[in-house]
């Protein structure tokens, strides 16, 4: 009979082959950053979840921490990420006492998650909530036809690329003038650029947070950031699959003009990049807005939370791109 054990508990080489077996994209990078990914030794007593079948891990329950605030009180909550049960162990119960067992390390929980999972959760008390969105543009144009439409329907992606790009160039035309620069490293001032502390509930982006996502990422040289109006922003350029694809990850406090002329700045950046794909996600209304006729393509996420702490858990939990492992997912 399986049973459940913290990730490090596991052996590293059989935690190593259930990656490349359950995320094989992903393997070679959660095999090398799996402690820094969920943060583990930072907040004591939470890690990953694995099933084990002997020495085999079979089963996997990730945990992102993160501290959120609320009315000026500061919790720590868990993410629930990488949940996975190998085929063979499916549909024998084993998911539900994974989740069982990982909600037992954290009081507050909150996921952004997939149908099959949200089935599961939702028969064990978590409440969904639907006001989160990923948007995005391809404007390399050939590999989505050809995925798509067969080889054939490829000789019209540069015609259509162009035209996404001429699109692009024209709706961005008044974008502010950025500057990027690389990632400073001094974390306690760039927390100052990118927490809006006056928000009631928040995820606190202070010093400590900035170190773990964006100073000790293993990937930190793809990120820049971005300054314009008073606002930062961080951006995120790098090579996932054969495309090249810019991420507006997270725009800071500041004037709302200014923080949706950011999502303008970032198309523009973006095209000027040479990008293939334009990214971002989250449940910013000003963003969101600012991006729907640029980022054309808009698909839902699903979010649910579960715990008793519902005064901070109910109510809208401001999100970006930054959060959760959405940005963190693409190998
Ligand atoms: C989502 C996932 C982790 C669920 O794991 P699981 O071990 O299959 O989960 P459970 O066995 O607890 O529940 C799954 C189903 O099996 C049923 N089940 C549980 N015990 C059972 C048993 N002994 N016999 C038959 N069915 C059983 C459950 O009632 C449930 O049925 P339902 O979907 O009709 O409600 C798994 O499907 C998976 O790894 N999927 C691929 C990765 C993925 O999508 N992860 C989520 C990312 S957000």
């Amino acid at each position: 009979m399986p049973e459940i054990r913290k990730a490090s508990a596991a052996q590293e080489g059989a935690l190593r082959r259930f990656y490349a077996d359950a995320f094989p994209e992903r393997a070679a990078f959660l095999a090398e950053h799996w402690e820094w990914l969920y943060r583990v030794g930072r907040f004591p007593g939470i890690e990953p979840l694995v099933l084990v079948d002997g020495e085999r891990v079979v089963g996997h329950a990730g945990a992102i921490p993160v501290v959120l605030s609320h009315d000026g009180l500061q919790h720590t909550a868990i993410w629930f990420v990488d949940f996975s049960i190998l085929p063979a162990y499916q549909a024998k119960g084993h998911g539900q006492a994974l989740t069982m067992a990982w909600m037992a390390l954290c009081p507050r929980r909150i996921t952004f998650c997939n149908d099959l999972s949200m089935r599961l959760f939702l028969k064990i008390g978590w409440t969904e909530r639907a006001d989160a969105s990923v948007r995005s543009l391809p404007l390399e144009l050939s590999g989505p036809l050809a995925r798509r439409y067969g080889p054939l329907a490829a000789a019209a992606g540069p015609a259509l690329g162009f035209g996404a790009r001429a699109l692009v160039k024209a709706l961005t035309l008044g974008a502010p003038k950025i500057e990027t620069k690389p990632l400073p490293l001094d974390a306690g001032g760039l927390a100052e650029r990118l927490d809006d502390a006056s928000a009631p509930t928040r995820v606190v982006r202070d010093a400590d947070w900035v170190r773990w996502r964006l100073l000790e990422n293993p990937r930190r040289e793809e990120h820049v950031l971005a300054e314009a109006g008073g606002v930062s922003a961080v951006f995120r350029l790098f090579d996932s699959l054969g495309r090249k694809r810019a991420h507006l990850l997270h725009v800071g406090p500041g004037p709302a003009p200014a923080r949706a002329a950011m999502v303008k700045a970032f198309a523009r950046w973006a095209l000027d990049q040479g990008a293939d794909d334009l990214w971002m996600a989250g449940n910013d209304e000003a963003l969101l807005s600012a991006a729907a006729p640029i980022l054309r393509r808009s698909r839902p996420l699903r979010y649910a939370w579960h715990g008793a702490d519902t005064a901070l858990l109910s109510v809208p939990l401001p999100t970006q791109g930054i959060d959760s492992d959405h940005d963190l997912m693409f190998p």
